[in-house]
């Protein structure tokens, strides 16, 4: 699994462009690839996470505001999930909000995975949704009572936004963009794991070889 996570790190640097700065995500596979952009000449990064800005800033690369950078021609970032349309359930790290603001800010989305990643369609692994902590209740009662799925609180994971995680067991995701709009309209929640709305615009699976669509 390393190995595969490896790859698909180190194929994304054919992605990366000298002198620009690179959105970075949060995770194991991401870990790869902020080891291997030590090497590239960037002007900086924007990371996802407190966990990843203090491995960029080990690796000596400069961590920058995203207030200060304007959009970002690429992020790159791992996933829990893909389907084929290049839709992704992520937050396994618990990163997801700020992962989705960095996409939001970036041109183009390289999603790095192992192939154990890829699914036919999304609703397998369980979905995260950040909350502020006095909603944890309200939002798990709409959740369980709009979706049928099961909300179960990742206790003791506080966000580096200070925000709480629940975690949704069994959903079945037939259309996942309407259902991240549905959770996203929820009081109390910050966001949704599900990216959906703003898939990522290129997959890059740790086969070997590894290999894009
Ligand atoms: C963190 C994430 C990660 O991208 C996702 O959990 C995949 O992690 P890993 O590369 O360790 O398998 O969404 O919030």
């Amino acid at each position: 699994m390393t190995d595969a996570k490896q790859r698909a790190a180190t194929a994304a640097l054919a992605h990366v462009s000298e002198g620009t700065v690179v959105g970075v995500g949060t995770g194991s596979t991401v870990a790869h690839f902020i080891d291997a952009l030590a090497s590239c000449k960037i002007a900086g990064a924007v990371a996802s996470s407190e966990q990843t800005a203090a491995r960029l800033r080990a690796r000596g690369i400069a961590v920058l505001d995203l207030n200060a950078t304007g959009p970002l021609p690429l992020y790159v970032d791992g996933a829990d999930a893909c389907d084929p349309q290049r839709r992704l359930i992520k937050g396994g790290g618990a990163a997801l909000t700020r992962e989705k603001i960095v996409a939001a800010a970036s041109e183009r989305f390289v999603c790095i995975i192992d192939p154990g990643k890829r699914v036919a369609r999304l609703g397998g692994v369980p979905l995260p949704v950040e909350v502020i902590p006095m909603a944890r209740e309200l939002v798990a009662r709409t959740i369980a009572r709009t979706t049928g799925g099961t909300p179960v609180w990742r206790e003791g994971v506080v966000t580096d936004n200070g925000g709480w995680i629940l975690d949704v067991h069994g959903l079945v995701i037939d259309e996942p963009a309407a259902l991240e709009a549905a959770l996203d309209q929820i009081a109390g929640v910050v966001s949704v794991g599900l990216f959906a709305r703003r898939p990522a615009d290129v997959v890059i699976v740790g086969d070997d070889p590894p290999w894009s669509w």
